[in-house]
C-alpha cells in the first residue's frame, strides 16, 4: 500500500495558504512553490541509505556519513510539474531532471503521452515525479505507468495539494509508490478541480489565465 506523508511542516503550511489565496501573482506563486518544493526536497529525502567514509578533519580521522544508493532522479509532469524542479534542485543538485508530457485523447478520454525524455540511466536512479495537483490521479498514474514500462522500479510522487480520489488511484495501481503530499484536501468538484485547493496549477505558475 502506498503511504502517504503528508509533510505538515509550518514553513510548508503557511506558504501553501499564500499559495492558495487567489489574489497571489504569478510571480509570488512561482516564488512560492520553488520554496515549498525546496521544503519537500527535504522531506523526500530523509529515509535516503547513509554510509561511512573515513576522513580527515584538521584534527584527526575519523569516520562520517555521505549519502549511499541509488542517485536521484526529478521527473516533473508537464507543465505544472515544472514549477517544482527549481527549489528541489537547490538541495538536490546532483539530480538529473527527466520530463514527461501527457494530455487527455478526447475521444477515449486516456491520457496519451506526447514526450518523454529521462536521463539515459534512469532505470538505475530512485525517481521523484512531481505533479503539484494530485487531483483524479489520472495523469500521475499514467505517467507511473509510461516510467515503469520503461523499467524504472523506484518512483516517488511528490504533489503540493492531494485530492483523496487521487490518492485512491495511485494506491490502487500502483501501492509501491509513496506519495509525498503538502496538503490533502476534501473533494474535487465536477470539473476535476481540487476544493479548496489553488485553481489550475499551470495558469497560476504561468500567468495563462
Ligand atoms: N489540476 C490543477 O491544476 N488544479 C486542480 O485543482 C486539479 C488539477
Amino acid at each position: 500500500m502506498s503511504k502517504v506523508i503528508v509533510m505538515d511542516h509550518p514553513l510548508i503550511k503557511h506558504k501553501l495558504t499564500f499559495i492558495r489565496d487567489k489574489n497571489t501573482g504569478p510571480k509570488e506563486f512561482r516564488e512560492l512553490v520553488k520554496e515549498v518544493a525546496t521544503l519537500m526536497a527535504y522531506e523526500v529525502t530523509r529515509e535516503l541509505p547513509l554510509e561511512e567514509i573515513e576522513i580527515e578533519t584538521p584534527l584527526v580521522k575519523t569516520k562520517s556519513q555521505v549519502i549511499a544508493g541509488k542517485k536521484l532522479g526529478l521527473v516533473p509532469i508537464l507543465r505544472a510539474g515544472l514549477g517544482m524542479v527549481e527549489g528541489m534542485l537547490d538541495l538536490l543538485p546532483a539530480a538529473k531532471v527527466g520530463h514527461i508530457g501527457l494530455y487527455r485523447d478526447p475521444e477515449t478520454l486516456q491520457p496519451v503521452e506526447y514526450f518523454c525524455k529521462l536521463p539515459y540511466d534512469a532505470v538505475e536512479r530512485e525517481l521523484i515525479l512531481l505533479d503539484p495537483m494530485l487531483a483524479t490521479g489520472g495523469s500521475a498514474k499514467a505517467a507511473i505507468d509510461f516510467l515503469k514500462k520503461r523499467g524504472i522500479e523506484h518512483i516517488k510522487l511528490v504533489c503540493l495539494i492531494a485530492a483523496p480520489e487521487g490518492i485512491k488511484v495511485i494506491n490502487d495501481a500502483h501501492p509501491d509508490v509513496d506519495i509525498y503530499v503538502g496538503e490533502v484536501d476534501e473533494k474535487l468538484n465536477d470539473h476535476a478541480y481540487i476544493v479548496p485547493g489553488l485553481g489550475d496549477a499551470g495558469d497560476r505558475l504561468f500567468g495563462t489565465k
